[in-house]
């Protein structure tokens, strides 16, 4: 009796132990779901990655616009990198937003025979005065106040806003009328810039979100290819993504 009771319990003992080792080996063996980046907007009712979260040095959603200034510290912390364009001049752009930028504009060059050029980039705020000083001497107050932020305000401050010019028949094509005026070859340029991550950041018939009238140049590198197509796919501002549509103007 006294065997079979030894046998028992150990028989049990064994079993458990099988047990728990098996527990253990799936439990090792199975992979976390991987970090999937959230996309989705405050508008549709979920949180883009902070910084922290995503490992980023800083927030590629940075919302610079005319309530919003630029961050005391973004400055000292941006990449920035150097690129020269077709004739000869050195711009400076956040390094992602370069990389992508240079890829979109091979994509236009080789599949649609449209050429695209960096025409203003990262600008500092002593820049930005000299454009603002230049546009409302030639154009007026109305017009620059509708074209160009105040200095601190711009989003070109951040490295991470393009405005491009294109070339059309060998002739550069950079004057804001001009440009606007070029539909057919914006609308087939602003198809491909959430392929990139880039978003047109002033949208026509938005001007009281953003502030801004339209600017079909102006691109704005958001981070992410999902997150640029979620703002650009729904005919977002970026002001309507983060749910910062300000009071005064929205
Ligand atoms: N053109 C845009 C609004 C800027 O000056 O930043
Ligand atoms: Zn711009």
């Amino acid at each position: 009796m006294k065997n079979i009771l030894k046998k028992a319990l150990c028989l049990t003992l064994c079993l458990t132990m099988l047990l728990s080792a098996a527990v253990l080996f799936s439990a090792c063996g199975k992979e976390e779901p991987a970090d999937v980046e959230q996309t989705e907007s405050a508008a549709t009712g979920t949180e883009a990655l902070t910084t922290e979260e995503s490992g980023a040095k800083y927030d590629y959603l940075v919302l610079v616009n005319k309530q919003n200034k630029l961050p005391d510290n973004w400055e000292d912390v941006v990449e920035l990198e150097e690129s020269v364009n077709r004739w000869d001049e050195t711009y400076q752009v956040e390094k992602k937003a370069l990389e992508a930028f240079t890829a979109l504009q091979k994509d236009l060059l080789e599949n649609d025979g449209i050429v695209i050029e960096l025409d203003s980039t990262y600008r500092s705020v002593k820049r930005q005065q000299e454009i603002w000083d230049e546009f409302e001497a030639e154009r007026g107050l109305e017009y620059a106040q509708k074209y160009v932020a105040v200095p601190g305000y711009s989003e070109h401050h951040t490295g991470l806003a393009i405005d491009i010019c294109i070339e059309k028949d060998g002739v550069r094509i950079d004057d804001n009328d001009d440009m606007i005026a070029e539909r057919e070859i914006f609308s087939q340029i602003h198809a491909k810039l959430a392929d990139y991550g880039f978003i047109l950041r002033y949208l026509e018939g938005k001007d009281d979100i953003t502030g801004y009238s339209y600017e079909p140049w102006h691109f704005r590198y958001v981070g992410s290819v999902e997150t640029a197509k979620e703002i650009m796919d729904n005919g977002l501002t970026l002001e309507e993504y983060l749910g910062k549509v300000p009071e005064t103007e929205g």
